[in-house]
């Protein structure tokens, strides 16, 4: 199964929702039942590693983040079996893109989350240190949920 991680800028959120993914399901030696990915919508970063603040909060829990800033393209609504969007605005976008036929892939980051289902994984990039442990712990959570729920349902 094929999972895209999406936000904006592709150097905050959505590289460590894949990381963090990826990490759980290593954990759970699940690892190759999935491939992960992550992109934003809008290219402003393409090239970059995550953002200073992104990698250094990482690498405290002892996650390396080494993924390169992509923005989203046509191809990835064919290609990814899911597509997680951290927030509403770019789930607009994405849904905007995305031909009607594969809109049924797109889902937003936090509709399993226990603690505030549906909510928008809030973009930390214009706040301070807090903000990236909060993103960690929200994202955390939530791509544990993910990968339950993937993995528990045959029908998904
Ligand atoms: P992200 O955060 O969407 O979580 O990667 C952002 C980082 C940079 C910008 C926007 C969002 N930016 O426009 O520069």
């Amino acid at each position: 199964m094929k999972i895209l991680f999406v936000c904006l800028g592709n150097i905050c959120r959505s590289p460590l929702a894949e990381g963090l993914f990826q990490w759980h399901a290593q954990q759970q030696g699940l690892a190759d039942r999935f491939t992960v990915d992550s992109c934003g919508t809008n290219g402003l970063h393409n090239g970059e590693l995550p953002d200073t603040r992104t990698r250094k909060n990482a690498l405290s829990h002892g996650l390396q983040l080494e993924h390169r800033s992509r923005q989203i393209q046509q191809q990835d609504f064919a290609e990814f079996d899911r597509i997680l969007v951290m927030d509403e605005q770019n789930v607009t976008t994405v849904k905007n893109l995305c031909p009607e036929a594969f809109r049924y892939k797109i889902h937003k980051m936090r509709e399993l989350d226990p603690i505030a289902p549906h909510a928008d994984v809030q973009d930390p990039w214009y706040g301070g240190e807090e903000g990236f442990e909060t993103t960690f712990q929200t994202l955390d959570r939530c791509a544990k949920a993910w990968l339950f729920h993937l993995v528990s349902n045959v029908d998904n």
